[in-house]
């Protein structure tokens, strides 16, 4: 036993020596997990159109900048409840040649985390705009834009969405739509929904306890609940409305001087949040495109403080409501 003199007992010391490490510390635990691990009763596999959807992602690139994991830390909380392993599961192998899960984990986070988009942004109509070109919804997005997942109108078949894409970003036939690629990113992209576990901690979670610091400092009520007003506004409606109140021309209406927000009554305001809408004919435009509904995502307090803050913003002068009156519009249902 010589580790001087024989070299290929040193060699061998260090690769068996690596390799036994190795399993104990990676391949044995990583197959504790893979075989204890359940998915959620409520999941399901990814359709035939979603799994093609999940191979653009992986092909563009978009691991780069954006993660599938919520870590347990209060500045995750925007992005849903903590990941847990039960939400890989279903995520297999992509075929023969990567007989891995596909890393959509990520470790860089330039833009927000995925795991919950689904359900944070359900609109087909935003994620095409967005994807067409970011700056078109997000003014000062630095995300790149992705016109190769479409094609003018024009020579696209029957079936698939037209989207319109505002000035300026339109290119010369103004409307687009999404090739087989770009219709599979976004039905992928629509189904990324975290199922909720009881406990976890959510969004409505960490609001909750951070609208509970608020009103614990005591003070000024009225200026507190219109910044929760404007901070609900900022990340629930400004992706389709604006900050600015203006909306989307032909595609997401202006809530400055409309006329559901300024109205008298209420109801149909508060509804619209909760409900959702589609289809109407606002200011002479019509509106193709739905309006997700809110009831599951807002509470009663978080609705009134978005609704005032509508009320009383870009030039709009209505009257204000309470957390009880949208109360009682949940309990009417949207009848
Ligand atoms: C260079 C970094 C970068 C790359 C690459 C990138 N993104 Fe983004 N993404 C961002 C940033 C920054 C934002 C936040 C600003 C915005 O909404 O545009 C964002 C926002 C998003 C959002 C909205 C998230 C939310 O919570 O509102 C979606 C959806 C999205 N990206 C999808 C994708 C997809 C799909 C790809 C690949 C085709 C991709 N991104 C590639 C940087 C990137
Ligand atoms: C995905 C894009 C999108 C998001 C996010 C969104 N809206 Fe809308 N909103 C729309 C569309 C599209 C319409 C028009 C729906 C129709 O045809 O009735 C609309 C309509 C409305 C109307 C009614 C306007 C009228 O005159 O009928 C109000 C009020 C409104 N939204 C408020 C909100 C509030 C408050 C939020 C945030 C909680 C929000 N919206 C989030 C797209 C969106």
């Amino acid at each position: 036993m010589n580790f001087h003199r024989n070299h290929w007992l040193l060699l061998g010391t260090i690769f068996f020596g690596f390799i036994g490490l190795a399993f104990i510390i990676a391949i044995l635990p990583a197959q504790w997990v893979q075989h204890n691990t359940e998915p959620l009763p409520e999941a399901e596999p990814l359709s035939d159109i979603e799994q093609r959807g999940l191979e653009v992602y992986i092909a563009e690139g978009c691991v780069a900048c954006h993660t599938q994991q919520v870590r347990p830390l209060p500045m995750d909380q925007p992005w849903g409840r903590p990941s847990a392993a039960a939400d890989y599961a279903l995520l297999g192998p992509m075929d023969v040649w990567r007989p891995y899960s596909p890393a959509v984990l990520g470790s860089a986070r330039t833009g927000p985390d995925l795991s919950n988009i689904g359900a944070r942004q359900s609109s087909k109509t935003w994620q095409y705009l967005h994807l067409y070109n970011p700056r078109s919804v997000v003014k000062e997005s630095i995300m790149p834009a992705y016109p190769w997942l479409f094609e003018p109108a024009a020579t696209a078949d029957g079936d698939a969405p037209v989207v319109t894409i505002p000035e300026p970003y339109a290119p010369e036939s103004g409307e687009v739509v999404p090739t087989p690629q770009g219709q599979a990113l976004v039905a992928y992209l629509l189904s990324l929904r975290q199922i909720p576990i009881a406990g976890a901690g959510g969004m409505a979670d960490a609001e909750s306890s951070e609208d509970g610091q608020a009103t614990a400092g005591g003070g000024a009520e009225d200026e507190q609940a219109a910044a929760k007003g404007e901070t609900l506004y900022a990340n629930t409606c400004a992706s389709c409305h604006q900050a600015n109140g203006q909306g989307l021309p032909g595609t997401f209406p202006p809530l400055a001087r409309d006329p559901v927000v300024l109205a008298e009554d209420p109801s149909e305001h508060i509804d619209t949040i909760l409900h959702g809408a589609q289809g109407s004919t606002i200011g002479g435009t019509e509106y193709a495109s739905p309006m997700p509904g809110f009831a599951d995502q807002l509470d009663d307090d978080q609705v009134a403080a978005i609704v005032n803050h509508e009320r009383t913003s870009w030039g709009n002068e209505a009257p204000t409501v309470t957390a009880d009156e949208v109360a009682d519009r949940r309990e009417a249902g949207g009848e």
